[in-house]
């Protein structure tokens, strides 16, 4: 049974009603066979809801079955164990699952005595997330916000599933903006090559910059000038691009140490030789057609837009260097498993990379998975684009001391700065407010557009970080409270104490033993809201038990007179996981706020 329930008790159960399915009824082929967690207790623990669907699908062979008898026969062929208690066939032709409370609490034991444990790998992949990637000199905006929050929960989530991630910030460090940049710089600041030139503020240097190369043909020339020279790898061209990027750099760094981001650079400038080796194959491989002086690449549906991989002038592009750094990836780091988190708009992009790697040779789908992660856009509370008042992109220092801000006159109204300590104040202050900004982005379903906006994100009531994050210190504090060491829970679950006296303990259990289903869909789907929905029940769940099931007994004078352990038990598996779920989600907790 170990080794069966590993995946899961839904995907256990998922497969025992294929497998029934497939023999009672070997002609339905490419059925769905949905197995639920039922809405309500009189229903069982799961459902099954095959057998209206098959059918139907019967029907329209010519061959009449009821669904309660297609029901009653997939039970017949149903290969039943341990983890399943009861099966019932109910009008009009559901299968209504009991499990084994057994099973399910050795499942809670398990993780108070081992902690919680990923779902068993079959492969360890290497995966490569392309995440964040934001463009020097210009700024980092709410997309990349999405891009940075997305693609590190991302990793996280195949972290604790045992992969190899590499974290790729592939940012936009090679565009023709930087000959203009230079030539800027030049100018501005002629010995820069010996004194670092003070520029605080790169958005109006490239604006500076951007004005001229719009206005003055001469400049504009200069500036070109410039590209190539730094294309060739010039070291005093390459000493002021690096100037230049180490300014917006610094910049980059400052977002993510303020929100516990992780990432390796490797901008397009990284691939510059790969892309002059790459283009020198493709080319003698006749896959480089001419258009308009420039040379583009089509990838294997000849109707769809080709890559530009080689301008006019001779440069590279976006194109060429995508297409270096899929190949890069998969030859050098052995990438099986290859992520790219940006907007939606950017997926035919990708779309192409893909369809060109593969023509060339560099891309085999059956060895190397490839996936965009597309997200819509933030907009703010106007349903508009998110912008100031004023109608300037937002920075994202402000915005996350806008948060701050924000989360401290939170604590203020719940009088919580004359309970705390100045610490412990500054360090709730952080996890609720760059948590709610996580959050808020996460449980949205990611294909969406959707709506920044702090009143909501700091509701304590409903589905955001600050409840989360409350319940969770709420539940910390139980065990604390009572004085409970874990020792004394190992030994609860070593023994096996656990009596389940009210549908509220099972309720909590049932939902706390979906944990690893849950991480297997997040995973196959990519999509973090299905986890933010879990974490979110789990906090729910246990506050309809903790209403009504007393873990800790008082007399008048407040003293403890009775504890239950094994619904102390509870609180310590209902704690590691909502931790574990947050911590995924690349959210802080505290013990107090
Ligand atoms: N710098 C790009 C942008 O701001 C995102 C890069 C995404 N990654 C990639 N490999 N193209 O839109």
């Amino acid at each position: 049974d170990e080794t069966r329930m590993k995946k899961g008790i839904l995907h256990h159960l998922s497969t025992i009603f294929e497998q029934a399915v497939a023999l009672a009824f070997p002609d339905i082929v490419d059925i769905l066979v949905p197995v639920a967690p039922s809405s309500r207790p009189q229903f069982g623990d799961y459902q099954c809801n095959a057998a209206m669907p098959i059918s139907n699908a019967l029907k329209n062979r010519g061959i009449k079955i009821d669904p309660m008898n297609v029901a009653s026969k997939i039970l017949e062929y149903l290969k039943t164990d341990n983890v399943v208690e009861k099966v019932d066939v109910v009008a009009p032709g559901f299968l209504n699952i009991w499990v084994s409370k057994a099973i399910c609490k050795e499942r809670i034991f398990d993780l108070i005595l081992n902690g919680i444990q990923p779902p068993p790998l079959d492969k360890v992949k290497t995966v490569v997330v392309d995440f964040s990637s934001p463009n020097i000199a210009k700024e980092m905006h709410v997309g990349h916000l999405r891009s940075t929050i997305i693609g590190d929960s991302i990793c996280r989530l195949l972290e604790f599933m045992g992969h190899d991630v590499l974290r790729i910030n592939h940012v936009g460090d090679w565009g023709t903006q930087f000959g203009m940049l230079i030539a800027h710089l030049k100018e501005k600041f002629p010995d820069y090559l010996t004194k670092s030139p003070p520029i605080h503020d790169l958005q109006s240097f490239y604006k500076e910059s951007k004005s001229r190369f719009d206005s003055d043909s001469d400049f504009k020339s200069k500036a070109y000038a410039c590209v190539i020279k730094l294309q060739n790898l010039d070291p005093e061209y390459m000493k002021a691009w690096n100037l230049i990027c180490d300014v917006s750099r610094k910049e980059f760094q400052k977002i993510y140490n303020r929100l516990d981001i992780v990432i390796e650079e490797r901008g397009e400038s990284f691939y510059q030789r790969h892309m002059v080796e790459l283009v020198r194959d493709l080319e003698t491989r006749g896959f480089l057609e001419y258009d308009e002086g420039r040379k583009v690449m089509f990838g294997l549906e000849a109707d769809a837009i080709p890559l530009t991989i080689v301008k006019s002038d001779g440069g590279f592009t976006y194109d060429t260097s995508d297409l270096a750094a899929i190949q890069y990836r998969i030859q050098q780091d052995h990438a099986t498993w290859i992520i790219y988190v940006t907007d939606a708009g950017q997926a035919t992009h990708f779309k192409v990379i893909q369809s060109c790697a593969e023509k060339a040779g560099i891309l085999n789908r059956s060895l190397v998975k490839v996936v965009h992660v597309g997200f819509g856009v933030v907009l703010g509370e106007d349903k508009k684009k998110f912008k100031t008042r004023s109608g300037e992109t937002v920075k994202l220092q402000h915005l996350l001391d806008e948060g701050l801000r924000r989360a401290e006159e939170k604590l203020k109204e719940k009088n919580r700065h004359t309970v705390l300590t100045q610490e412990e104040l500054d360090s709730a202050k952080e996890a609720i407010a760059y948590g709610c900004i996580k959050y808020a982005d996460l449980s949205h379903n990611r294909i969406n557009d959707y709506v920044f906006s702090f009143d909501a994100m700091l509701e304590d009531k409903g589905n955001t970080a600050v409840y989360l994050l409350y319940a969770y210190t709420r539940i910390r504090s139980i065990v604390r409270n009572a004085g409970i060491d874990i020792k004394q829970l190992n030994k609860v679950a070593e023994c096996g104490d656990l009596t389940i006296s009210h549908d509220r303990e099972w309720k909590l259990i049932k939902v706390l033993v979906r944990f690893t289903d849950t991480i297997l869909k997040v995973v196959e789907s990519l999509s973090l809201h299905h986890l933010c929905e879990y974490v979110y029940e789990i906090a729910t769940t246990f506050s309809e038990f903790y209403d009504v099931c007393y873990c800790i007994e008082k007399n008048e004078a407040g003293e403890i007179v009775k504890i239950d352990m094994g619904r102390m038990l509870l609180c310590e598996a209902t704690a590691r996981t909502i931790e574990k779920c947050l911590n995924i989600l690349g959210i802080r907790t505290v013990t107090r706020m």
